[in-house]
Formats: structure tokens, C-alpha cells, sequence
């Protein structure tokens, strides 16, 4: 029941994020690691969509908005903003940005519900249990921790409800689901991910309500109206109402008709039940095809501990980008933590990091040679290209399938590794300048050989800064234009096709052919400031 994509595009997610407060760096995280997986796929050629958005309804969200005495929507409104001015300053390139309160969105909601309606997989019944408010979700006796709190948010206490709701009858599912797991082993990643989700479905999947009953702040149940439709029913359908195109009527076959299905959602380990159960069976009600793939990352913490609003120890990521720039807050966490894992912030080695890989590795081995090429050559570029190196040369040899083996994992999202194997190949280079003493041959009057090594250090800093334009835009930008492109990869002013691509992600298959300026720094180390 699993359809996979057109090979030239690429449409992916971040999950629709929850109103009821401004955004923390668990979703500028997830948010990052996608503009770096949407960006990586335009850099190869493809026509990607890159939805983020927000969740609107609920009753962590009404709740919130009485709290502050104002109107749902206007308090919806006001956070909103603050997510759109997050992601500009954080560079990222999204195309969609879907809000649950879009008129849209409900036409979508109803002709959705109705699908699944006529095939009878909806019913009334009464519902008792538990409902975390603040995971918007009904839990079992059994997931909850003392007092019936959350285990997630160890502060609140869940809520008894006893009341008639809609249910959908996921247990439908069951068989369908485990052969989807079975045929597609990459629908869910990672594979600890997957195995959680292949024990919870062996335990029995139970029909799940999805309606609430006292709840203004949503879309009316379209055949009851005293009922509203969960928050998360509604949520998931904001994915589908962000394919439609501006001037489309909001129907079903206008949203799917061009992107879907979606190739990727990335999401969080808590919601992953959520994407790899219900969707899925939800789509299949309703007789859609189902997305490629579901990867579910890990947490964030803050000096080993859990990050969260009940530790009072999360991180304001306007601060962190204020003080440290978008390029570094979106490297570190691409680069620190492995997509998948759990990972920890902690300040000193954000600093550490940075200055180590983006001001001593990647910034002084441009500014090294290009002040060498100035002293040695009149900043002319030497005219080579990888004809005119050795197998065994030790930059060609790690450059020369570096581009293969980098696309390979960041299809694999691995970035993580893929950022190692990028530096070290300008670790390299800044060895090889050593070993090979330029200076020395200046005095010894090789010209040759000081070109062939200039040009071999140039074209590794030239690679890696472009295979690592998805995640540090800027920096790359910056090296690009000292080594005389007039490009821009926070603009669209790069070239973008599957050609350009398999030229600049080669070694030594460009010719530097202009006269190169001065260098300046492309990334200025970094002090631990005195807020941390
Ligand atoms: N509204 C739902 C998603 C609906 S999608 C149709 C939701 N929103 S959320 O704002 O609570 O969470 C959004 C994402 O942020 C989740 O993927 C979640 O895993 C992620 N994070 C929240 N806290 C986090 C950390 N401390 N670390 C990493 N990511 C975390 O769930």
C-alpha cells in the first residue's frame, strides 16, 4: 500500500507545531535538520516542497489563550509570528507554512473525514481514560507515572474523562499496518524506532476517539456538531492542506495531485506513534497512498539533563542565534548530535566545536592559501584540474568520491558523519600544507609544484564548502565568493540542476579561473559570553 515518489522531487515535513508557546530549540532542532535535508535535495537538481507549520486547536491551546484573556486565534496569531521570525533568522528555506486554522484546512478536514466516514470506520462510543493535556492524548494506566502524571510531563497530571466520543476503528488496521512494516523495512527509521513501533502494534492496536466533547476551539465533528474534532486528526490533515496551491479550491484532489505523497516526515520520538500508526491507517481508510517515510529523532538535553519547561532548563533559540549567528547554532546541532540519538547542549563545547571545526579547520585553511596564492602566485588560480594529480595524491584520493559518499548519507540523513568525512578532508588539507611546505619550494624557486599544491587545497576547501552549504549557508556562501563564484546558497542565485551538481560535488572536475581576492574570515571565533 506503499507508493514511492518521482525520483525528481522531493517533498518533506517537520511536524505542525503546538501554539501554546513560543518556539523552543526542540523545534528549531527538528526544523534545522529538515531545511538541511530540503536544502541537500535542491543542491542535487530536485523540485523539493518543504512544509512546516502549526497546530492550532485543541485544548492546550484554548486553555493557553484563557489564561492570557485573549481570543484563541489572536494568541494563535501573535505565536505564529514568532515561529516565521525563528526560521527566518535561522535561515531556513521552507516553502509551505500550513496553520490548522486555515479556512482550507477545514474544507480539507471534512472532505477527509467523510471518506473515511462512507467506509464505516467511524463509530460512537463512550470513552473513559486518562488524557494528558499537554500531549493532546489519551494514555494507559500503565504509561503514566505517580499520581497519574505524565511521564513526558512529569508536572501535569492527567485528566479522568468519561464522555461519548467518535471513534476510528484503527484495530481495522492491524493486519495492514504489520504488512506495511514488513514490506517497506525503511518506512520507519531509525531502526530503534521502528522495532518500538512494531512492539506497540503486536500488542493489539485499539480503536482511538476523534472527537472531544467541551471543546469550542476546533472543527466541528461535519455530522455532530456538539462534537469537535480532535487536535490530532485535524493535525495530521495540515500536511495534505499544504500541498494545495494558492489559487486551488480545497479539495482532496487538487492537495494530492502534485507532491504527494510525501517522501519524508521528521518528526520527534514522542510523536512517533502518531505518524507510523495512525497516519497511515488514517490514509488507507480513506483510500491514500501512504508516505515514504517516517524518521523519528531523539531529544535534546542540556548539560545531561531532560530539556524541558519542568527543569526550567531550556534554551531560548533567538538568544542563540543572536549571539552565535544561524550558522553555528545550525552546524552544532547537525554536526554534534547524530540524527536519531538523543544529544546534549552544552555551551562550552557548542564554543569548542565551532571555533575547532569552523574557524581553525575550514576558515584558516582558505585564508592560508589564499594568503599563500597572493605571496606566491598574484592570487592567479592555478589552471588544474584532477587529470593532474595522482591516484594516491593524499587530497584527490579522499576528495575524489567524497561527493558520492556524502550523498549517499545525507540521503541516509546521516549528516552527522557526513560533516565528519567533510572535515576530514580539510583536516587534510591543512596537514598536507604542512608536510608540503610551500614556502620552502618558493625559495627553491618550484612554482609548479607550489601551484599544483595551492590548487589541490583550494578545490578541497571549494568541495567542502559546498557539500556543506545545506547546513552552513552562510560560511559556504562567504568561501564561494572568495574563491570568485558570485553565488549566494541562502538565495536561489546558485546553480541548481543535476548537472551542475555532478561537476561541483567532484574533485578537481572545476576549473578556478579567476583572479581571487584577498581572503577574509568566514567564520570569527567565538567567546563564551557572559549570558551562558
Ligand atoms: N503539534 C504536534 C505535532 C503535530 S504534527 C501533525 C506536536 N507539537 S510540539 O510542538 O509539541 O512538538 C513538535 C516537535 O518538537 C516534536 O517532533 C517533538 O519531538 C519536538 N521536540 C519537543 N521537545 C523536544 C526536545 N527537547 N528535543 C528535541 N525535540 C523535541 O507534537
Amino acid at each position: 500500500m506503499n507508493n514511492s515518489a518521482n525520483n525528481h522531487k522531493f517533498s518533506l515535513t517537520t511536524p505542525l507545531y503546538y501554539v501554546n508557546g513560543v518556539p523552543h530549540v526542540g523545534s528549531a532542532y527538528t526544523t534545522i535538520t529538515a531545511d538541511a535535508v530540503a536544502r541537500f535535495q535542491r543542491l542535487q537538481g530536485k523540485s523539493v516542497l518543504f512544509i512546516t507549520g502549526t497546530d492550532e486547536h485543541g485544548q492546550k491551546i484554548q486553555r493557553t489563550a484563557t489564561e492570557e484573556n485573549v481570543e484563541p486565534q489572536i494568541h494563535c496569531d501573535r505565536i505564529v509570528d514568532s515561529f516565521k521570525s525563528l526560521w527566518d533568522k535561522l535561515n531556513i528555506k521552507y516553502d509551505r507554512f500550513s496553520r490548522t486554522t486555515a479556512p482550507k484546512h477545514q474544507a480539507i478536514v471534512n472532505e477527509f473525514f467523510d471518506r473515511v466516514w462512507q467506509k464505516g470506520d467511524i463509530y460512537l462510543d463512550r470513552q473513559q481514560g486518562w488524557y494528558c493535556v499537554s500531549c493532546e492524548e489519551f494514555k494507559e494506566e500503565r504509561e503514566l507515572i505517580e499520581d497519574h502524571h505524565c511521564a513526558i510531563h512529569t508536572n501535569k497530571p492527567a485528566e479522568w474523562r468519561d464522555e461519548e466520543n467518535y471513534f476510528f476503528r484503527l484495530s481495522q488496521y492491524q493486519q495492514e499496518l504489520e504488512e506495511l512494516y514488513q514490506s517497506n523495512p525503511d518506512f520507519i527509521q531509525p531502526a530503534s524506532r521502528r522495532n518500538e513501533v512494531l512492539n506497540f502494534v503486536k500488542q493489539g492496536l485499539k480503536d482511538f476517539s476523534i472527537s472531544r466533547v467541551n471543546l469550542e476551539w476546533g472543527f466541528p465533528i461535519p455530522v455532530d456538531d456538539k462534537h469537535t474534532i480532535y487536535v490530532w486528526f485535524d493535525a495530521l490533515l495540515g500536511y495534505v492542506t499544504a500541498l494545495l496551491d494558492p489559487e486551488d479550491e480545497p479539495t482532496l484532489d487538487n492537495a494530492l495531485s502534485k507532491w504527494w505523497p510525501i517522501n519524508l516526515h521528521l518528526i520527534g520520538k514522542d510523536i512517533l506513534r502518531f505518524h507510523a500508526v495512525y497516519w497511515p491507517a488514517m490514509l488507507a481508510s480513506a483510500g491514500l497512498p501512504l508516505p515514504t517515510k517516517v524518521f523519528g529523532h531523539g531529544f535534546l538535553t542540556k548539560d545531561g539533563l531532560k530539556m524541558g519547561k519542568t527543569l526550567g532548563n531550556t534554551i531560548d533559540p533567538f538568544d542563540l542565534v543572536d549571539r552565535y549567528g544561524a550558522d553555528a547554532v545550525r552546524y552544532y546541532f547537525i554536526k554534534e548530535i547524530e540524527l536519531g540519538k538523543d544529544g546534549d547542549f552544552n555551551e562550552t563545547r557548542f564554543i569548542e566545536v565551532l571555533n575547532n571545526d569552523l574557524a581553525n579547520v575550514l576558515g584558516n585553511s582558505l585564508n592560508r592559501t589564499l594568503g599563500m596564492l597572493k605571496k606566491y602566485c598574484q592570487s592567479n588560480a592555478p589552471q588544474l584540474t584532477s587529470a593532474d594529480y595522482g591516484g594516491d595524491h593524499p587530497l584527490k584520493s579522499i576528495g575524489m568520491d567524497l561527493g558520492d559518499r556524502i550523498v549517499q548519507m545525507n540521503n541516509n540523513l546521516q549528516f552527522s558523519q557526513g560533516c565528519e568525512e567533510i572535515l576530514n578532508l580539510v583536516r587534510s588539507c591543512n596537514k598536507y600544507i604542512d608536510d608540503s611546505a610551500p614556502w620552502t619550494l618558493f625559495k627553491e624557486g618550484k612554482q609548479a609544484e607550489i601551484e599544483q599544491i595551492l590548487y589541490a587545497v583550494l578545490e578541497s576547501v571549494r568541495l567542502s564548502a559546498y557539500l556543506l552549504s545545506p547546513i552552513i549557508p552562510d560560511i559556504s556562501t562567504k568561501i564561494y565568493q572568495q574563491l570568485g563564484f558570485d553565488w549566494n546558497f541562502n538565495t536561489d542565485r546558485y546553480p541548481q540542476t543535476v548537472d551542475d551538481f555532478l561537476i561541483h560535488s567532484q574533485w578537481g572536475k572545476l576549473a578556478i579561473k579567476q583572479t581571487l581576492d584577498k581572503a577574509s574570515p568566514v567564520f570569527s571565533r567565538l567567546e563564551l559570553s557572559s549570558e551562558a
